[in-house]
């Protein structure tokens, strides 16, 4: 099925500007989506540079694919499918030897949200899947939804979600899910419509929003893989190699945070030992002491980036 993929890219000239990919650089973009960013890295490396796109949807490969093709002609592009917590394997299997610039533009795009089927919008029923690797991964928002007891549904809603009302959102998909499987997006919708207070379903946005979150973050595992994804990009990083984050979630962010300032730390035995034992070098240096957030400007035509928080690192020179 063809499609249009349509998804504005948030921050790219920050983008642009913190990466400063140059001709003959080797660049990965670990969240290709349309390959709004991924275009402007490739016309900036080529022709002798190489892009590398990475994502675990089919359907952004395709359209980023397409796009990359007719607009950057003479790059050299090589896309590749997976998840980017096996960042590893991919840029083995890539046969590259180091990387430049790499980015990482999280969470799921406009189109994956928009088509109905894939089961992210609270606008639209559909069964409730939520993957973004609908081929590979088997754990569903259904199979969370009608498996998980009533302790972890609270848990999820209320750490991923930022849910006030997880453990009563919670209660009640156990209430329902023992009558009949909650089975399609808008049968969610109306459980949690019927575990939030009427007064405070009238504010702060639709009364789903936090649940559909909190599930899609549990259904792909992200803040796992974006440990992981972080520290296997500083190993690969090029020494002056430019790693950048764009995260629209709290969670997200510390994690971003955490991960830059562990491998920006030296030294941390207590002043009083004569000699190192602990061994810490830095690795990078983080460019990004608060995270940089969208102009006003981009902010009033793209709502999208309202919640962005980007970061940037640059790896050190550690050979010795
Ligand atoms: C926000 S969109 C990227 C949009 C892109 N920067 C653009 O401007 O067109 C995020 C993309 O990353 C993909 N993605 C999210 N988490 C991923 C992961 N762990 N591994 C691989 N791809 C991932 C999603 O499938 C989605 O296509």
């Amino acid at each position: 099925m063809t499609r249009e993929y349509r998804h504005v890219p948030v921050m790219l000239d920050e983008v642009l500007a913190e990466l400063d990919p140059r001709p003959g650089e080797v660049v990965c973009d670990c969240t290709l989506g349309g390959a709004g960013h991924s275009v402007e890295l490739a016309r900036r490396v080529a022709p002798d540079g190489l892009s590398l796109g990475i994502d675990q949807d089919e359907m952004a490969l395709e359209a980023a694919s397409r796009r990359l093709a007719s607009e950057v002609p003479g790059a050299d592009v090589r896309l590749l499918r997976g998840n980017f917590g096996d960042l590893d394997d991919l840029l083995v299997e890539a046969e590259v030897p180091g990387v430049d610039c790499f980015l990482f533009d999280l969470g799921v795009s406009s189109p994956q949200l928009d088509i109905p089927e894939r089961g992210f919008s609270y606008h639209e029923d559909a069964p409730l899947d939520m993957r973004m690797n609908s081929g590979n991964s088997t754990l569903t928002a259904a199979e969370v939804v009608n498996t998980y007891n009533e302790a972890d549904l609270t848990r999820i809603l209320r750490v991923y979600g930022d849910e006030r009302f997880a453990a009563r959102i919670a209660r009640r998909i156990v209430e329902c899910r023992a009558k009949a499987p909650v089975e399609t997006t808008l049968q969610l919708v109306e459980v949690i419509k019927g575990a939030i207070p009427a007064a405070a379903r009238r504010t702060g946005g639709h009364p789903a929003r936090r649940t559909f979150q909190a599930l899609r973050i549990e259904v792909n595992h992200e803040l796992d893989v974006l440990d992981r994804g972080l520290r296997a990009a500083v190993r690969w990083a090029n020494s002056g190699g430019r790693i950048c984050v764009i995260s629209y979630h709290s969670l997200e962010d510390r994690i971003v945070k955490h991960v830059f300032s562990e491998l920006s730390q030296g030294c941390t035995c207590p002043p009083d030992l004569p000699v190192c034992v602990c061994g810490h070098v830095p690795i990078v240096e983080v460019r990004t002491r608060k995270p940089l957030v969208a102009s006003r400007e981009e902010v009033a035509a793209n709502p999208r980036s309202r919640s962005a928080l980007m970061r940037v690192a640059v790896k050190l020179d550690v050979t010795g």
